[in-house]
């Protein structure tokens, strides 16, 4: 806890021993010695020079210089905490195990310990949490088939579709690589010729784009899953957090007077609210479609630039989630926490959503580097249940996943003397058929503006006129070129839309407004005010 009296969960084991004399809060090192000089290095007479065998300040220091391990290549700004979720056993009012059988969501009042991890997704480890920027929603489920991950954002469409985009669009909102600034002109540059991202954009530019902390939002899966119940039969799922807290977000001037007091107010809010025992909840729906095409809609079902509509597809409760519990070392628990979309357990499984497909890839790939090759066995990430493999050694090992009772010689399968066996099945198999040729080709129906038409015509004034007055702000330093394009993009979104931000870049009815010029740096969104402040 605060105090620093319990250290549960970081400790290593320990079968209590002491020295005569040495009490638990006894300083030692990592070999166990009782350290008792932790002010001044060993010199030769009290102003030195230093000897080379200082065993204890140089373990001090060389572990110290490799404190950190690589920031997240994105979400490297984030917050965690502890809880459970509580499934309800149904799904709307229909018996679950209709739709899926995994074991997490069938039972009433069943509890499945938690992990969650909060974030924002451009900037580094210490960035303002007020920023302009989506918002990580990741949670990891201890259950007792293994882990599920369900690693979402809080807005429930994404810019693109396709994984192969995925490095470009973050490049572009990154930070330039010869000035080290985030660049609109960069951003909107890439986005002007990413027609499918109108819908995220008009959601990312008005109030939704600034949560005012992570109680109070939303998340969502965004990509489609799908359930499999125990016929092996599967339906699409898409799933959703929804706050008991409520929903809050912040206008550009709000988020920009908060950053001016506390550029850490997301984090603080989520630990302090935990600690007082004010536990935030949220309750999981799911929206459900047939496993098919869907021909009969203007959008794909595969599609993470769109909504499924709520009045074809109701949201239908299935649990509620509550955190109670914060960790107790940042380091251990939060910033070697690891998430993937490949981590699911029997009864979910993938859609052929190709972002999905390639975020699953690309999520174990990147935390055997930036965590290191065995971040399964870390205490955050090991499921809460018997782990038996025959994967074996790599950097930093910390046991062999090994049964009790197994024969330890056989790290190998299949064999008779005693090693693992393969686990007996737990439903039909669900074996989708699948038969085309190999192409890269887009899907048909991207439809990428009526959605976006639809949400802006379904914002309320308030939001209209943040996303409208944002966008000028940052696309006014943007070259004309540019500026022509995103106009022209909104104007087929809706006529409206087009027209307020032409307005307010001065290129009403083709009046054209002056070539910009280019300007550098500042939040994206950034109010006039806050320009003002950076001259
Ligand atoms: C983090 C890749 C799309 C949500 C990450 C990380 C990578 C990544 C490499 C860092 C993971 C780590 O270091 O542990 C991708 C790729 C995508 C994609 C390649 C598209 C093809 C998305 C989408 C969402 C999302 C659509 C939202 C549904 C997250 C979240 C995290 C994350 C919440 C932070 C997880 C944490 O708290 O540790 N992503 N991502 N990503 N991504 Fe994605």
């Amino acid at each position: 806890n605060r105090n620093g009296t319990s250290v549960s969960g970081v400790g290593g084991s320990t079968d209590g021993r002491m020295a005569e004399g040495e009490s638990e809060l006894t300083l030692t090192n990592r070999q166990g010695h009782p350290i008792s000089y932790n002010q001044n290095i060993r010199t030769v007479g009290h102003r030195g020079p230093a000897t080379m065998e200082n065993y204890h300040f140089i373990e001090k220091i060389s572990h110290f210089d490799r404190e950190r391990v690589p920031e997240r290549v994105v979400h490297a700004r984030g917050a965690g905490a502890h809880g459970y979720f509580e499934a309800y056993g149904t799904v709307g009012n229909e018996p679950i195990a209709k739709y899926t059988r995994a074991k997490l969501f069938q039972e009433q009042g069943k509890r499945t310990p938690v992990f969650v991890r909060f974030s924002s997704v451009t900037h580094g480890t210490h960035s303002p949490e007020t920023l302009r920027d989506p918002r990580g929603f990741a949670v990891k489920f201890y259950t007792e088939d293994g882990n599920w991950d369900l690693v979402g954002n809080n807005l429930k469409v994404f810019f693109i579709r396709d994984a192969m985009k995925f490095p470009d669009l973050i490049h572009a909102f990154k930070p330039d690589p010869v000035t080290n600034l985030q660049d609109n002109e960069r951003i909107f540059d890439f986005i002007s010729n990413t027609p499918e991202s109108m819908h995220m954009i008009t959601f990312l530019f008005s109030t939704w784009g600034i949560p005012a902390n992570y109680r109070q939002m939303q998340g969502s899966g965004v990509n489609t899953y799908k359930w499999v119940n125990a016929e092996g039969e599967a339906v699409l799922v898409k799933y959703h957090w929804e706050p008991v807290q409520g929903i809050k977000n912040l206008t550009q001037k709000e988020a920009q007077d908060i950053q001016g007091k506390n550029f850490n107010h997301a984090t603080q809010d989520l630990y302090e609210a935990i600690e007082r025992g004010d536990h935030p909840e949220w309750e999981l729906y799911v929206q459900i479609m047939n496993d098919d095409e869907h021909p009969e809609l203007d959008f794909d079902p595969l599609d993470d630039t769109k909504l499924w509509p709520k009045d074809q597809f109701p949201f239908l409760p299935v649990g509620r989630m509550v955190l109670n519990k914060n960790p107790d070392d940042y380091f251990a628990e939060v910033e070697q926490a690891a998430f993937g979309t490949g981590v699911l357990v029997d009864g979910l499984d993938f859609s052929d959503d190709k972002m999905l497909q390639g975020r699953t890839f690309s999520y174990s790939d990147t935390q055997r580097y930036r965590v290191g090759p065995n971040y399964l066995q870390l205490p955050i990430n090991a499921p809460k249940k018997h782990a038996a493999t025959n994967f074996h050694g790599g950097q930093m090992t910390y046991y062999a996943d090994r049964a009790p009772g197994q024969n330890p010689h056989v790290n190998y399968e299949p064999s008779s003397l005693g090693g693992l066996r393969e686990a007996p099945k737990s439903g039909k198999d669900y074996t989708p058929f699948v038969l085309g040729n190999l192409v890269h080709q887009s899907i048909d129906r991207t439809n990428d503006f009526k959605q976006a038409g639809e949400t802006y015509r379904a914002f309320d004034d308030q939001e209209r006129d943040e996303l409208i007055t944002n966008l000028v702000n940052s696309l006014k330093t943007c070259r004309k070129s540019i500026q022509m394009r995103m106009v022209e993009m909104f104007a087929k979104c809706d006529t409206d839309y087009g027209q307020r931000v032409a307005q307010g870049l001065g290129l009403a009815e083709g009046a054209g407004g002056s070539e910009k010029v280019h300007e550098r740096g500042g939040p994206i969104g950034a109010t006039e005010a806050h320009e003002a402040t950076r001259e």
